[in-house]
């Protein structure tokens, strides 16, 4: 059977056996219910500042808010150490409400005059993209006469000298080759804006084009501290990841598989042959697997870890090695690994029928809820009973598996194009947990076309007793539970 069984942490899993809670949560709220998790936010920022102790090194963990729009989540990261990496004028508003003060927050995203002038007056850190932005940014302190501005300048394109490794096109940020410029605007601006800093982000899960873009930030301060600048600290973004799977082999076995039936070897696995970015042509396998790396064996803080240790291409000495050095302080803006755990999507079965030799089993909820194809991302439902199966139904095994529909009057909407595999054949009534949905999967592409209402939120957390309570998202504050204890 092709599983992509996901991986479940005991506070996850402690929610799914309660599917009476589940059960009532879904009724009362409807469905889709998006679930979080505030009480697992504080572990992960723990593991994060692991990692640099293990390197000895200083700096701000930044959770990159664009992930889950939760106010739950986020006024929970409040009241950890982390700070908030916003990418809207709206996200500003929301860290600055839950009770971020600016020195904690990162302003990054492409920028609107209204966005700049509300970091500036509040004095959090702008992370230009542009030359204009910079611009922008020190004609409204000007024009405001608002104390001068912290700024960082996200740089991209990167190329080591020794081994060639290019880092990939990206829209964002000033080129790193044109940094003398990009210099010599900062001098002109030096009134209105102070560098305090430099980074990048890159939307990549390769390690060697990371490491090239660190050093190359490296490089770029030492640039900055020989023209007379004093920035101290080099931001690296988010990427880190998260590992969905529990099982590395179902992962290669079923990737492996999903060739074999594009090659026409076997069975389709997809509505439509659909290939994930393989195709056959002449009996060949063409093209490359579009999907999110669903097992990693390596993510999150350890990836973090992992790159630290890594030694700069050009310098040869790892990379964590450098930082400490020169003492810069080191920022991170993890959106999704910071979120691992943190969240489940719950939605109904309405329907379960059967056609041809395929099983459709139609959702109350679609694929804009439950983001899973738009994200790449590949992992099995868990079916939560909540009527009692009968004894004479036959046990699960339709080895073909079952599509999840969605509910919108499109024949797109569906929930996973490839046929997922369930332990029992579902009813209706039951239903279906999405686990690990908090980064992205949740609420990043949910819409109300149709008008389909949007998922509501609800956070869950265990109180002394072991008892579960609840609160809607808007309503929970850190003050209504303690951190996870484990
Ligand atoms: C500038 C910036 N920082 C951080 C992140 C978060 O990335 P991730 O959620 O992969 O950690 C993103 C994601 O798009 C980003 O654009």
């Amino acid at each position: 059977m092709l599983y992509l069984k996901p991986r479940i942490d005991p506070l996850t899993q402690s929610v799914l056996d309660d599917g009476a809670l589940l059960g009532r949560l879904v009724d009362g709220l409807g469905s889709p219910l998006n679930v979080v998790l505030p009480q697992r936010v504080g572990a992960n920022v723990a593991a994060f500042r692991d990692a640099y102790r293990r390197h000895r090194l200083n700096g701000r963990i930044y959770f990159a808010h664009k992930a889950n729009r939760s106010s739950a989540l986020l006024r929970q990261f409040a009241a950890t150490e982390a700070g908030v990496d916003v990418a809207s004028v709206g996200e500003l508003q929301h860290a600055l409400g839950a009770g971020f003060t600016p020195d904690r927050i990162m302003a990054t995203g492409p920028k609107t005059r209204e966005y700049l002038w509300l970091a500036a007056r509040t004095g959090v850190i702008v992370n230009a993209d542009s030359p204009a932005e910079l611009s922008e940014l020190a004609s409204l302190v000007a024009a405001f006469r608002l104390p001068r501005a912290r700024a960082m300048v996200r740089l991209s394109r990167f190329q080591s000298s020794g081994v060639r490794v290019q880092s990939r096109r990206s829209r964002f940020g000033f080129p790193a080759g044109s940094l003398t410029e990009t210099l010599d605007l900062l001098g002109k601006h030096g009134d209105h804006v102070e560098l305090v800093g430099v980074a990048y982000h890159l939307d990549t899960v390769e390690l060697r084009e990371k490491a090239v873009a660190l050093e190359g930030c490296l490089a770029a301060l030492d640039e900055c501290r020989a023209r007379g600048l004093r920035p101290w600290s080099l931001d690296i973004g988010g990427g880190f990841g998260v590992n969905y799977l529990a099982d590395a082999g179902e992962w290669e076995r079923y990737t492996s598989e999903l060739a074999q039936a594009v090659l026409g070897n076997r069975p389709p696995m997809t509505w439509g042959g659909h290939g994930y970015g393989l195709r056959a042509e002449s009996g060949t396998l063409r093209g490359s697997l579009a999907l999110y790396p669903a097992h990693r064996p390596v993510a999150g803080a350890d990836y973090l870890d992992k790159l630290l240790g890594t030694d700069a291409p050009d310098r040869r000495r790892p990379l964590g090695e450098l930082l400490l050095d020169h003492m810069y302080d080191l920022d991170v803006e993890p959106g999704r690994a910071l979120l691992d755990q943190c969240g489940l999507t719950v939605a109904r079965v309405l329907e379960v029928r059967d056609d041809g030799d395929d099983v459709l089993v139609r959702l109350d909820c679609n694929a804009r809820d439950v983001s899973l194809e738009e994200h790449g991302v590949l992992m099995d439902p868990v079916l939560v009973p909540r009527l009692r199966v009968p004894k004479e139904e036959p046990a699960a095994d339709r080895s073909e598996g079952v599509f999840l529909l969605g509910n919108l009057c499109l024949e797109s909407d569906l929930i996973t194009r490839r046929k997922v595999h369930l332990p029992r054949r579902p009813q209706a009534g039951d239903l279906l947990a999405f686990v690990n949905t908090a980064g992205y999967l949740m609420d990043f592409t949910a819409t109300d076309a149709l008008l389909a209402p949007q998922g509501r939120k609800v956070a869950i957390h265990r109180t002394g007793d072991g008892a579960w309570s609840w609160h809607l998202d808007e309503n929970y504050w850190p003050i209504h539970s303690q951190p996870e204890v484990s």
